[in-house]
């Protein structure tokens, strides 16, 4: 079937199977690699991207289903200025493999533009094999506070 996504504001039509997964979708015919696959079970939050705004697990979406713009860990930057939460996860040092990262950006930059009251349970969804937990709820803590003073 023909399917239509806005990925990062560029729109691209692909002819792909109705059972295609957005990370699939994303990864395979986009080229677009910032979404990891982890689990393709949506139990690691690896593949998180921006659906309408909102986080959702790409792997558990079915790319025909998709009719709001996407955002992936590629579209944050502003040019060569990054976006505050990957500043902040740099400056935070927070990751070390970087497996996880793009997702947990993607959650991070909701919990900051939803002014969530409880960062940890928010980002729950997100695993970090490497444990890099308490950066990444410091990076997120510093990107609150850069948002704040906007
Ligand atoms: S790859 Fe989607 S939740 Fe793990
Ligand atoms: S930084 Fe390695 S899995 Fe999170």
């Amino acid at each position: 079937m023909d399917i239509e996504l806005t990925v990062n504001g560029t729109t691209t039509q692909l002819s792909a199977d109705p059972g295609v997964t957005l990370l699939d979708a994303l990864r395979e015919r986009l080229d677009i690699t910032g979404p990891k696959k982890g689990c393709d079970r949506g139990q690691c939050g690896a593949c998180t991207v921006h659906v309408g705004g909102r986080p959702v697990l790409s792997c558990l979406t079915l790319a025909a289903t998709v009719k709001q713009p996407v955002t992936t860990v590629e579209g944050l930057a502003d040019g060569e200025r990054l976006h505050p939460v990957q500043q902040a996860f740099v400056d935070q040092d927070a990751l070390q493999c970087g497996f996880c990262t793009p997702g947990q950006v993607m959650s991070a930059v909701a919990a900051v533009e939803q002014d969530v009251d409880d960062v940890r349970e928010f980002m729950s969804g997100n695993i970090c094999r490497c444990s890099a937990y308490p950066n990444i709820v410091a990076a997120i803590e510093q990107a609150r506070r850069a948002d704040a003073t906007v």
